[in-house]
């Protein structure tokens, strides 16, 4: 497709990635794998930043999953300083980015300070366009059984009853409650699987899958998923 061929068909209004291939980076370069992370959150901020400019709506990140605490405690603690350093520097920014941030995931397993910045960077951030959703100790497994937790407790309680759960119903108790189902997931690295990223969302999301590592991601392969996914022929079930 012609570059100007794409410009003309419309930008998903949201697409979803999983950031991955961050260590593989670091590997091939003879880092250590928090170098991997680091380049790989400044990757984030430069396709976060073009996503706002070819006006994606929102854009999920996958960022730390359920299953990423049994990694070594020094690469964990990157992280979460990678996390901190991030927090600050968009709580700074934040008139001048104008991004909404939101956080997908468990944040009780962060440090109270970590989980603070979180909660006030999304309270802070909430009027904004551009909807970054951050997963972050994320599992799509997790959030479905919270979900259903916090139904059963409405049952329970004597505010619903069980005939009334619908699908319509049930992802208003997910955190993604509002927000489109996407459109469009990458997945970076070459890995061609899920690992727990957004089970119930992504039902009839496309898939593109790229072998590139997420530190190397340019705005120029996401045009490419984005063309891809314009190649895809979506039938929802029907013919
Ligand atoms: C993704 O990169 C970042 C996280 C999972 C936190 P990886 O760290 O998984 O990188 P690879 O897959 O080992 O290359
Ligand atoms: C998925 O990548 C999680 C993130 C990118 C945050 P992983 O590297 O953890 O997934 P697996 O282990 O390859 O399935
Ligand atoms: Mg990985």
């Amino acid at each position: 497709m012609a570059p100007s061929e794409q410009k003309a068909l419309p930008v998903p209004a949201h697409i979803g990635i999983i950031m991955d291939g961050n260590g593989r980076w670091a590997k091939k370069r003879g880092l250590p794998r928090t170098a991997g992370h680091k380049a790989g959150a400044e990757t984030f901020r430069r396709i976060a930043t073009y996503c706002g400019e070819i006006g994606v709506k929102y854009l999920t990140v996958y960022a730390f999953s359920t299953e990423n605490w049994k990694r070594s405690e020094e690469e964990v603690s990157g992280i979460m300083r990678l996390l901190d350093r991030y927090l600050d520097e968009a709580l700074q920014d934040l008139d001048k980015k104008k991004v909404r941030a939101c956080f997908y995931g468990d944040l009780s397993r962060l440090s109270p300070e970590l989980r603070k910045k979180c909660l006030e960077i999304q309270e802070r951030s909430k009027d904004y366009e551009l909807q970054v959703n951050f997963c972050f100790n994320y599992g799509g497994r997790m959030e479905i059984v919270q979900a259903a937790q916090r139904f059963a407790q409405e049952v329970q309680s004597g505010k619903r009853a069980p005939e009334e759960l619908t699908e319509a119903l049930f992802e208003n108790y997910l955190y993604s409650a509002g927000v489109p189902d996407p459109e469009l997931i990458i997945r970076p690295s070459g890995e061609q699987r899920t690992s727990n990223f957004l089970l119930w969302q992504s039902a009839y999301s496309e898939y593109v899958f790229m072998n590139v590592l997420w530190p190397d991601f340019s705005p120029a392969d996401l045009d490419a998923a984005i063309a891809e996914y314009h190649r895809r022929n979506r039938r929802f079930g029907g013919v």
